[in-house]
């Protein structure tokens, strides 16, 4: 029986795995940056932490959990998303107590039984920041900015910032009657998805793919219409601190956005790209959700994005962000009587820092040549008892093709030389 990887998840291969890495240190300098510090949750957490903080009648906890008992009994569930977890741990070990602000990144697997299809996995991998513990609209526009930085810092031409508000409890509670009322009045044009949303998640209507919705609710009343003083006052700020920042977004007042937390502020980040899976990114302010899962009054605003949706736009726009991406030395070895001698002045270079291979099948210079090739090594060494006995190695530059006799001692110095010019 031959054993494959579960439909909707993949193995990040050696030669992607080193794609991942360049892209996540990237991410980490951008979150350093701005003074985010990563934090590190548990893959599985109790189900009714999602169930309440994400919401009942989101697709996500009620269509997508993996959920399981454990053999106490418990009902745990892998993490659709990270902001729940974020929040279990800030009421947990009571970060406010440290800092009134506390600013966190993450990194890592989450899991939804979607259907899976390009850019939709079942395990996929999410980076995100949070900060908790602002309501200033200030920490939105860092929120958004550092989000969108991120696709300007990978150099991604295609993709749009849409931003929107929705509300709060008092402006939203009275848009959602307003809403019903108008959707009942063109359910018989709806699709039957959205029909039972009418009661259950009437927003979510709005921001339907679906043709026959999109048609039905092209009049429908929008919410950026109901807002209260506050939010209103509060949405304003936020695009004037964007403007000054010189972020370009436009305002969709069709964001609502699939999990239920959100509070005033919502942003996704969208491309054409990636055909009908388009999000980039989304976030927003979660005003309510610490409260709501058993701390204290808390303000607090996120994103989080795709992993696999960046790596695909990084593979579309041919970025090179993944060219050179390991300054690989290869040794070869003339014959075996050298081998011992090879691997110690490998294990010399590897001190100073440089990624050294080499062969392990006694196989012939010819074939060690092109297993360098394979490798996209940068340079090689040719290492034989007659050159070492001068005290030389020969450097050959693999992007070149020079090659050249180095004394021992001013190696290290002539191979940096030939790595520096393939920067
Ligand atoms: P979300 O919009 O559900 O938000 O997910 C964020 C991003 O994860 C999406 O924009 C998309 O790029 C990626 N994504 C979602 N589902 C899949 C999938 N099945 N396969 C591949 N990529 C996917 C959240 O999760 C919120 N926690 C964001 C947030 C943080 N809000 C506040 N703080």
């Amino acid at each position: 029986m031959k054993f494959k990887s579960i439909t909707g998840t993949k193995d990040i291969l050696p030669h992607d795995s080193i794609k991942w890495i360049r892209v996540e240190e990237k991410l980490r300098n951008i979150f350093n940056s701005y003074c985010y510090i990563e934090i590190r949750t548990p893959i599985f957490e109790e189900t009714t932490l999602f169930a309440r903080g994400i919401g009942q009648a989101t697709d996500i906890v009620g269509k997508e959990m993996y959920t399981f008992y454990d053999k106490g009994g418990v009902s745990l569930t892998l993490r659709p998303e990270m902001t729940a977890s974020v929040v279990r741990s800030f009421i947990q070990h009571n970060f406010n107590k440290e800092s009134m602000l506390s600013k966190v990144y993450y990194i890592g697997p989450v899991f939804r039984q979607e259907r899976p299809q390009a850019g939709r996995f079942r395990q996929f991998h999410q980076f995100g920041i949070e900060a908790l513990g602002s309501q200033h609209p200030s920490i939105d526009a860092e929120i958004i900015s550092i989000t969108s930085d991120i696709y300007n810092t990978f150099n991604i031409k295609d993709f749009e910032l849409k931003i929107n508000s929705v509300g709060c409890t008092c402006c939203r509670y009275q848009y959602r009657d307003v809403l019903r009322d108008a959707l009942l009045k063109v359910s018989d044009k709806l699709s039957e998805e959205s029909k039972k949303r009418i009661e259950t998640n009437p927003l979510r209507v709005l921001d339907s793919k679906d043709v026959k919705d999109k048609e039905a609710t092209a009049n429908a009343p929008l919410l950026l219409n109901y807002l209260c003083d506050e939010c209103a006052t509060h949405f304003e700020k936020v695009k004037d601190y964007l403007d000054e920042l010189e972020i370009k977004y436009v305002v969709d007042a069709r964001i609502v956005r699939g999990l239920d937390y959100y509070t005033k502020t919502a942003f996704e980040i969208i491309t054409t790209s990636l055909g009908s899976q388009d999000a980039l990114a989304g976030g927003g302010r979660y005003d309510l959700l610490v409260e709501e899962l058993g701390g204290q009054k808390t303000f607090a605003i996120g994103a989080a994005a795709g992993m696999e949706r960046l790596m695909l736009m990084l593979e579309k726009e041919n970025s090179d962000i993944f060219e050179n991406c390991q300054n690989l030395l290869f040794v070869i070895t003339v014959d075996d009587t050298i081998r011992v001698k090879a691997l110690k002045l490998a294990n010399e270079l590897r001190g100073q820092g440089l990624s050294v291979d080499l062969d392990f099948n006694s196989r012939s210079v010819k074939a060690q040549f092109r297993e360098a090739n394979r490798k996209n090594s940068k340079a090689v060494l040719v290492v034989s008892n007659d050159e070492l006995a001068r005290g030389t190695v020969t450097l050959k530059d693999m992007n070149s093709g020079e090659q050249q006799s180095v004394a021992k001692n001013l190696l290290l110095e002539e191979i940096k030389k030939v790595l520096q010019k393939q920067v």
